[in-house]
């Protein structure tokens, strides 16, 4: 629901890449209540069409009751500069036809940095949920975004006191960051009781607590065939004849496509909707991945977590939840599932502030900051 009355404060909501609609969602629904109890607080929301397959974009706005953008800009794929110009461009183009008061990014995207420069260039101040957060790691495209944009950034919603500390270094004011907690995980907490196995489960013989989950989408480990070969096949013995479900990124899939034979244990799908992906993690043994998001739902859902990469910028995923990271070396995968196999694996627990309620919060602050 919108007010009919546009008078009252416009807050530009990003989204661009599938890791954006889980973090959206819980920030439109807390600004609907607001809107019910009487709140003039206004919401344009703006996709920027990053991401465009329906198995990466539409079936996350069906499943998580988002309503449909009300500006698309279309982007597609492109280069690292091509998005990013394409996003600034239409994005320029949007503002200077139809101002707002405030744009809200999220994340790490392409999208987040380019919409974040465009807004505060035409002075419009900028909100970034999940600031702060930094893997040190400067051949990440993630990495060079968060940077750029929290160098911009107005208003500062933190996931974490580590991302606390690090915007404090940075000379943030203390008066600026926020410490709200973690919208992804307000989506995995509303939605956990949704959670539905996926069509394959049956016919692929699934059962809880006997199969692993695996995703790969980073070009350190996918982009070049010889390199993903390896860590496929380090991943399909290791498991031990158990299944490996993996769920295939666009990206993955193009080098996927040229190689021999595999293990047998693997089995590749489509990129998952989000209520079956996370049934599918819930259920699972333990999880092997390279992508940031997951690491925080397995620390949530108690769910082992292997991660290929030498940094992370959610350092509580390892100290607190159940994360480990092993680096992009295969040899390092048999010594991680063996230890798994063992029984060795940490339990972990819920960082502080993770919660299901940082969209309410967020929400309360933006009402007093545009207000
Ligand atoms: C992006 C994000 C990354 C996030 C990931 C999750 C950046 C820099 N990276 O990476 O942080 O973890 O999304 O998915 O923003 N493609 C399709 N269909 C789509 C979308 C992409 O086929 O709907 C193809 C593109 O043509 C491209 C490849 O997938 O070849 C990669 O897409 P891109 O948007 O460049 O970045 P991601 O690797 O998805």
């Amino acid at each position: 629901m919108k007010p009919h009355d546009d008078s009252g404060p416009l807050i530009d909501i990003i989204a661009g890449a599938r890791p954006n609609f889980m973090k959206i969602a819980p920030i439109i629904r807390a600004i609907e209540v607001r809107q019910q109890a009487g709140s003039m607080m206004r919401w344009r929301l703006v996709h920027t069409g990053q991401h465009y397959d329906a198995r990466m974009s539409a079936d996350f706005f069906d499943q998580l009751h988002i309503p449909k953008p009300d500006v698309n800009l279309e982007v597609g794929s492109g280069t690292q500069a091509e998005q990013t110009a394409a996003i600034m461009v239409r994005y320029e183009q949007l503002l200077l036809k139809a101002h707002s008061s405030l744009c809200l990014v999220v994340g790490d995207v392409t999208s987040t940095m380019a919409c974040a420069i465009v807004a505060q260039k035409l002075c419009i101040p900028v909100a970034h949920v999940e600031a702060g957060i930094r893997s040190g790691d400067w051949t990440m495209p993630e990495e060079i975004n968060r940077m750029v944009t929290d160098a911009i950034t107005n208003y500062f919603f933190t996931t974490s006191e580590v991302a606390n500390q690090n915007l404090r270094r940075a000379g943030v004011g203390d008066e600026r960051i926020f410490f709200v907690g973690n919208t992804m995980i307000d989506t995995l907490l509303g939605h956990m009781a949704r959670f539905t196995p996926p069509a394959f489960w049956a016919e692929a013989g699934l059962q809880a607590g006997q199969y692993f989950v695996m995703t790969m989408h980073r070009p350190a480990n996918v982009d070049t065939a010889q390199g993903f070969a390896a860590v496929l096949q380090a991943i399909g013995d290791g498991a031990r004849g158990m299944t490996v479900v993996f769920p295939v990124h666009p990206r993955t899939a193009k080098t996927l496509a040229a190689l021999g034979d595999l293990p047998k244990n693997l089995l590749f799908v489509d990129p998952q909707p989000y209520l079956e992906f996370n049934y599918l993690v819930k259920n699972a043994k333990a999880v092997i991945t390279d992508s940031g998001g997951v690491t925080e739902e397995t620390t949530v859902m108690g769910i082992p977590c292997i991660t290929m990469r030498n940094t992370t910028e959610r350092p509580e995923t390892v100290t607190v939840g159940t994360n480990e990271l092993i680096g992009t070396d295969p040899a390092q995968v048999k010594p991680a599932l063996d230890r798994l196999f063992a029984g060795q694996w940490k339990k972990g627990s819920v960082p502080e502030l993770w919660d299901g309620k940082a969209g309410e919060r967020i929400v309360e602050r933006l009402e007093r900051l545009v207000g």
